[in-house]
């Protein structure tokens, strides 16, 4: 039998001498061949609905870097297109939806297993990604999280304090609650499509998560990935899931017993070493350079990777950005970060 690949060696709780890495946005404007790509497909969402070209930009940093793992190119904010939600991409701006702030708004919303027909060219570039990628490299399927999701629904765009989404939540819960419950639903049925199609793992990203306090971290972050995990794990062979609770600081203590999730991703807010004491000890985890390196470089590049690596040797580790790689990085610091996490 083939030796099993890095990344899901990681995931199962293996202490590697060499961390798998992969990064967040690896397929995207840093990179010139993407954005001949995207050229190509016309726009964003185009390129995202065109499966022989989502392939393509998804295998393009396979290829450049070697990653360990490829992520497939999609986007988090599909699951609302797909609920009927309209969506848009506003050049240097970000995105654009109808939003959800009445209940009239709520209830034109599609149930949950009517998403497919809309997602259906996303399983197809999954299963694409399945046939062509190299044997060594794994394939992760990914998510918004509901409350990371809710909050550009509510807004019907990025917030940088999430406000619109905390006043429904506190103006009108049964609304708020109602949604978060049919985007948990949502959110089961497209994981659960993408693993059928040949994802190997799922990631669940709540870029959002930090910005919920207390109980409502507890209800809003915490308790819909333990439910969607279960539900996954119990659908589909105990699949390994990797939860991003960006920003939750000290509530990352705790997050694989409290979820079920198999690693927890880090942002860079929580150091290296403190994460292994805290985190680490529970499984695996992900993470966590500062992606402002990828556009600085130079020596503190290295030494900073060099001392990710070091402090989680001791346990499971996948090495990552703490969050995407932005369009100004320089595509040569991350091949440098990559020999510096593989001995270079
Ligand atoms: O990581 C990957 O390479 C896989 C593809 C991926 C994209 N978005 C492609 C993308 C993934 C995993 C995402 C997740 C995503 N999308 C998140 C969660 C992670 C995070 O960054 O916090 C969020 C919040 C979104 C929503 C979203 N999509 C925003 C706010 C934007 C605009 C900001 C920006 O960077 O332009 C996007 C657009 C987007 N999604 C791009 C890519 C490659 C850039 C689009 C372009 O080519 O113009």
């Amino acid at each position: 039998m083939a030796e099993a690949k890095t990344l899901l060696r990681a995931l199962a709780g293996e202490t590697l001498p060499t961390p798998p890495i992969w990064i967040m946005r690896q397929a995207g404007r840093y990179l010139p061949e993407y954005r001949e790509t995207r050229a190509q497909a016309g726009d964003f969402l185009s390129l995202c609905y065109n499966s022989d070209l989502a392939t393509e930009v998804t295998l393009q940093p396979i290829r450049r870097y070697g990653f360990d793992a490829a992520i497939l190119f999609a986007d988090i904010l599909l699951v609302p297109q797909a609920l009927g939600a309209d969506l848009w991409f506003v050049t240097g701006e970000g995105p654009r939806l109808s939003t959800i702030t009445r209940q009239a708004e709520f209830d034109a919303l599609k149930p949950a297993a009517e998403i497919h027909e809309t997602l259906s060219p996303i399983y197809q570039t999954v299963r694409n990604l399945s046939g062509e990628l190299p044997g060594d490299v794994a394939l992760i399927g990914f998510a918004g999280a509901p409350w990371t999701v809710a909050t550009y629904m509510i807004a019907g765009q990025g917030t940088p304090d999430q406000g619109p989404a905390h006043a429904l939540k506190d103006e009108n819960r049964p609304l708020f609650e109602a949604l978060l419950e049919r985007l948990t639903e949502a959110t089961i049925e497209y994981l659960s499509a993408q693993i059928d199609a040949g994802a190997e793992c799922v990631k669940l990203f709540d870029s959002w998560a930090g910005s919920l306090q207390g109980a409502d971290f507890e209800a809003y972050a915490t308790a819909p990935a333990r439910r969607i995990i279960a539900e996954l794990k119990s659908r589909h062979d105990n699949v390994p899931v990797i939860a991003f609770p960006r920003q939750a600081g000290a509530a990352y203590t705790g997050f694989h017993a409290a979820t079920g999730a198999d690693c927890v991703a880090l942002d860079e807010s929580v150091t290296p070493e403190w994460a292994a004491a805290n985190v680490q000890v529970n499984g695996c985890v992900q993470g966590n350079l500062a992606n402002t390196h990828m556009v600085t470089g130079g020596e503190a590049l290295v030494t900073e990777t060099r001392r990710i690596v070091e402090a989680f040797s001791g346990g499971p580790h996948v090495f990552n950005l703490g969050h995407g790689i932005t369009p100004d990085a320089d595509p040569d610091n991350v091949q440098r970060m990559i020999d510096a996490v593989r001995g270079g």
